[in-house]
Parts: structure tokens; sequence; C-alpha cells
């Protein structure tokens, strides 16, 4: 079995643990909407966190890295809390995070991507780039609920992800038309 190194190892490891964040987090955002489709669109947006944590646990099966106790915990805090405040605060602060933290992960599987191939691994690349472009998807859905926003470009100057602003390079043209 090879070993991967170790920051590839620690990025499964965190984005195991992130995806199941993410999938509590977006169970208290869809109870939390009000609207019936955006229920069911970020109902299937948390199917496909479920999905990512299963593929990405396959990965590291292949290589022996273990599943993290500590991000397991981190992550399990991390994702209740969310799931918890997006009953408090309203609907546009959990879209705003949600698109940040989906732009974020975008760029988490296209690294993950270039350390299999310092580590002359080729064989994840559809797989990878299909969950980053997942997550590209997730981020554009996201933007599009809050695009006309009032708070929007305040927003977008303070935590740098809005309307002009992504953290990663992917065109959103380069996604399929969103039909969650
Ligand atoms: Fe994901
Ligand atoms: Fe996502």
């Amino acid at each position: 079995m090879k070993k991967l190194p170790a920051e590839l190892a620690d990025l499964l490891q965190m984005a195991y643990s992130a995806e199941k964040a993410a999938a509590f987090a977006y169970q208290g955002h869809a109870a939390a909407v009000n609207d019936l489709s955006d229920k069911k669109a970020i109902k299937q947006i948390e199917d496909d966190e479920w999905y990512h944590r299963k593929e990405v646990l396959e990965l590291m099966n292949l290589y022996g890295v273990e599943i993290s106790a500590w991000y397991e915990i981190k992550y399990h805090v991390i994702g209740k809390v969310i799931s918890a405040s997006c009953y408090v605060i309203g609907w546009f602060m959990p879209m705003y995070f949600a698109g940040r933290l989906e732009s974020g992960n975008v760029n988490e599987y296209f690294r993950m991507i270039d350390l299999f191939h310092s580590a002359g691994i080729v064989q994840h690349d559809t797989l990878l780039t299909e969950l980053g472009i997942k997550e590209k998807e997730h981020e554009v859905f996201f933007l599009a609920k809050i695009r006309t926003h009032k708070w929007l470009p305040l927003f977008e100057k303070v935590f740098s992800w809005g309307a002009n602003k992504s953290l990663n390079t992917v065109k959103s043209t380069e996604v399929e038309a969103v039909d969650l």
C-alpha cells in the first residue's frame, strides 16, 4: 500500500469530517427555510455531501489513511452549531456562509489532485474533479439565492466572497445550469 504525503492524508481526513459538518449544517438550513423548492434543493445538497464523505472514505481506505477522531469531534460540533444557528439568524447569513464555504471546498478537491500527482498517482482525477465541480454547483446555487440581497455588497467586502469574488477560479459557466 502506497503511503500518501502527510499533507494529503491530512487533507483527506479533514475533508471526510468536514463533509459531515456540511451535511449537518444543511439539515438545519433546510428545516429553517420556508420555500419548499429551496428546502428540496438544500436536502439534495445534504445528500451530495454524504456521498462525498463516502467517496473520500473509500480513497482513505485505499491508502490506509485512518479517520481522525479529533476532526470527527471538531466537525461534528461545528456542523451541529451551524445547524442550530440557522433557526435564529434568518436566511441571509446561512445562505451566504454556505456559499462561501462551498467556494473554498472547490479548491480542496483540486488541491488533492495536485498532491496525488506529486505522489505519482493520477487515477483519482476524474472522481476528485467530479467532487470539486459539485461543490462549485453548490456555491453557484447559494450565490443565486442572495445575489440581489441588499446586504451582499457589504458582506462581500468584509468576507471576500460574493457576486464578484470567488475563492476558486472555476467559472460558474463550467458547471451545468444548476437544476437541483
Ligand atoms: Fe462536499
Ligand atoms: Fe458542498
